[in-house]
């Protein structure tokens, strides 16, 4: 059976039925005085939001729908890092409950078998360029058959059952994913990004793939040769010059 064995991170929990956006409940939370660690989740939403304003798909009862507030005492520029830190706290997470061979896609898609498996969206709200708190909100398809699929994501989309081939425990889950969470969280406020970086390279898919976005320069593409400090990908064009990413708008192509 699952236990929650965290200190901070979850402690204080709000279980929704149906909700917009856990992430959108979780701002007015906050505006409310909700502590660090608070935690909404949510069994079905109907506005579940993705990264450049894509869709996220959230059927009942079928995922972890959820977003969790953090205030942590970094610069506003800082805050990617902890995109990051979700990644490899999820990453983890599925790895140690399950024999699944998840790769975190930078910056915030969890992948296996080179579809998407959970995804992160982090929102921050920041006064005059001090970081107030941020909502991480993060979306794990955890028990979604092939068929709970819309046509438009079947080929690039998975889930935890699918690849398992078996149902896995929400709760276990969420319990595994709080306890990694608050572990890095505390090792990151400690010891800062190095040795989430450390663990991110350990886990990503990302390193050595051909990636391209578009510029105002037009199309600039490059091979990814890992990331910076503050969580950057570091990208080398054809010419040999080494660049810093920082838009999630990023196609990555074969490794
Ligand atoms: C992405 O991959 O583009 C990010 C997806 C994030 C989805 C989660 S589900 C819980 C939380 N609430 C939302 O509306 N979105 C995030």
């Amino acid at each position: 059976t699952a236990k929650l064995q965290t200190t901070i991170v979850g402690r204080s929990i709000l279980y929704y039925d149906e909700v917009e956006s856990t992430n959108t409940v979780a701002h007015s939370l906050v505006l409310e005085g909700a502590a660090e660690g608070t935690l909404v989740i949510a069994e079905h939403q109907t506005s579940g939001r993705g990264r450049m304003g894509r869709k996220w798909y959230s059927p009942k009862g079928k995922g972890l729908w959820m977003s969790l507030v953090l205030k942590p005492r970094i610069p506003l520029q800082l805050a990617p890092q902890l995109t990051l830190l979700v990644a490899v706290a999820l990453c983890r997470s599925i790895r140690k409950l399950t024999a699944i061979d998840a790769g975190i896609k930078w910056p915030n898609d969890l992948l296996v078998d080179g579809k998407k498996i959970s995804g992160i969206l982090l929102e921050s709200s920041a006064d005059e360029e001090k970081l107030q708190h941020v909502i991480a909100g993060v979306g794990i398809s955890v028990n979604l058959d092939p068929d709970d699929f819309p046509e438009e994501i079947k080929d690039v989309a998975t889930s935890l059952s699918i690849q398992a081939g078996s149902k896995i425990d929400r709760a276990e889950l969420l319990c595994q994913f709080l306890l990694e969470l608050e572990g890095l969280y505390e090792l990151y406020q400690e010891q800062g990004f190095a040795p989430i970086k450390m663990l991110w390279e350990a886990l990503n898919v990302s390193i050595g793939c051909t990636v391209r976005q578009q510029s105002n320069k037009g199309l600039i593409e490059g091979i990814a040769e890992g990331i910076d400090d503050h969580g950057a990908l570091v990208v080398r064009l054809a010419d040999g010059t080494l660049t810093k990413w920082y838009s999630s708008n990023v196609e990555f192509g074969s490794r």
